[in-house]
């Protein structure tokens, strides 16, 4: 097992990850002051391992709850947010009371908000249970619904008490899902350090089949990385910034192809888009170029990613939320390990990826 320590000023917390860690790790983490659980789950989830979480917690001798969504992402809603509410205050949760979100980042997420705001704020775990959410959602404090199709427009920032993410539940994800987690940890390899991106590379086929220990070392180092900016930058005024690597390009591609394209494999063809801007505005060298996207490109799209509408993408980049004043922002590549955040682009450079992607997204 590994114990990641985030360590922020007002609220720090633990991330402990590893292979059937939860039963001994769960118990010993719910404070004896809680009152009573909810667990927010997904039906997906609560049908594969709801019944291994309520044993688990009913070492506490507490009341538990269970409260269960639709998977997918339309169960970020004011709606679901409303029933959860509406439930807790029917079953008199107070400020005592630990909810539990139990799933991958859609349940993350909402209970998260759930959390934040009934009551102004009650205490939340997080027990991830997909690749993306134990390396990227459960980390950071950031929760949020949708609205109107706007994606996490609602939200805060509002930090669990501890996170546990048990590797032995992704054996049931599905193949995409996997690659969505993936997206992320590529991008982290870019982010760090030459040695992380080497290590990386050269264990990609053992992360594509799940190897348990090198899952439990993937999990660790992407946590590490994503926690130690999360200390420099808890709310996203600077350094932060970076964790958007390949997501301006990847956020439109999702919805230029309505969704129908998985955000992993979308964020792979940002970082791939972003690789190629960078080396166009003279800031990555080709050889460093050439390292990137030859990890990148080994992984196919099923969507034909080869005539991107130039207009349809920029449109979409611009109202992109990170982007300012009529102005796209770019997190740029220098070198493995340095990043540009906030960067302008010259938009006659932005135009010849767009219309060079079809080179790149093989
Ligand atoms: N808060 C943040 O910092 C942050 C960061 C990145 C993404 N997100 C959000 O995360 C969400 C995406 O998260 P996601 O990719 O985990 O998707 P998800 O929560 O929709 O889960 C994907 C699918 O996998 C199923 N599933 C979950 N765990 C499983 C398991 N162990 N075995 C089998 N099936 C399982 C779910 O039921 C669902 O159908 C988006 O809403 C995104 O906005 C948030």
């Amino acid at each position: 097992m590994k114990k990641i320590e985030v360590e922020l000023k007002e609220k720090p917390y633990p991330i402990f990850i590893g292979k059937n860690i939860i039963s001994q790790i769960l118990p010993k983490q719910i404070s004896q002051k809680y009152s009573k659980i909810l667990i927010i789950s997904d039906k997906n989830v609560a049908g594969l391992y709801g019944n291994e979480l309520n044993i688990i917690l009913k070492k506490t001798r507490k009341p538990v709850y269970s409260i269960n969504v639709a998977s997918g992402e339309n169960s970020k809603s004011y709606l679901q947010v409303e029933r959860i509410h509406k439930f807790l205050l029917k079953n008199n949760f107070n400020r005592d009371s630990l909810i539990v979100g139990f799933g991958g980042g859609v349940v993350g997420d909402l209970a998260g908000f759930v959390a934040s705001t009934y009551m102004r704020g009650v205490d939340f775990c997080q027990i991830p249970t997909t690749l993306l959410a134990m390396v990227d959602s459960s980390v950071g404090g950031k929760t949020g619904i949708n609205l109107s199709g706007s994606k996490n427009i609602i939200g805060s920032f509002y930090q669990p008490v501890f996170v546990i993410a048990e590797t032995s539940f992704l054996k049931t994800l599905e193949e995409d899902e996997w690659i969505c987690g993936l997206g992320e940890i590529l991008k982290y390899s870019i982010i760090a350090t030459t040695g992380y991106f080497n290590f990386v590379k050269r264990n990609i086929k053992k992360i594509l089949v799940r190897d348990d220990k090198i899952v439990e070392r993937i999990v660790f180092e992407s946590v590490k990385i994503k926690a130690a900016v999360v200390k420099l930058d808890e709310k996203e005024a600077g350094l932060r910034k970076i964790l958007n690597l390949g997501h301006t390009f990847g956020h439109a591609i999702e919805s230029i192809l309505n969704y129908k394209i998985k955000h992993g494999a979308a964020v792979i063809a940002g970082l791939l888009l972003i690789a190629d801007l960078s080396k166009r505005v003279g800031m990555l060298q080709e050889k460093d170029f050439v390292q990137i996207s030859n990890l990148l490109q080994g992984f196919t799209f099923n969507h034909s990613l080869k005539k991107l509408s130039t207009d349809g993408m920029l449109n979409l980049m611009l109202k992109d939320k990170k982007s300012r004043n009529d102005k796209i922002k770019f997190v740029l590549i220098k070198k493995i390990g340095y990043l540009v955040i906030d960067a302008d682009v010259n938009e006659i450079l932005i135009i010849e990826t767009l219309q060079n992607a079809g080179d790149i997204l093989k």
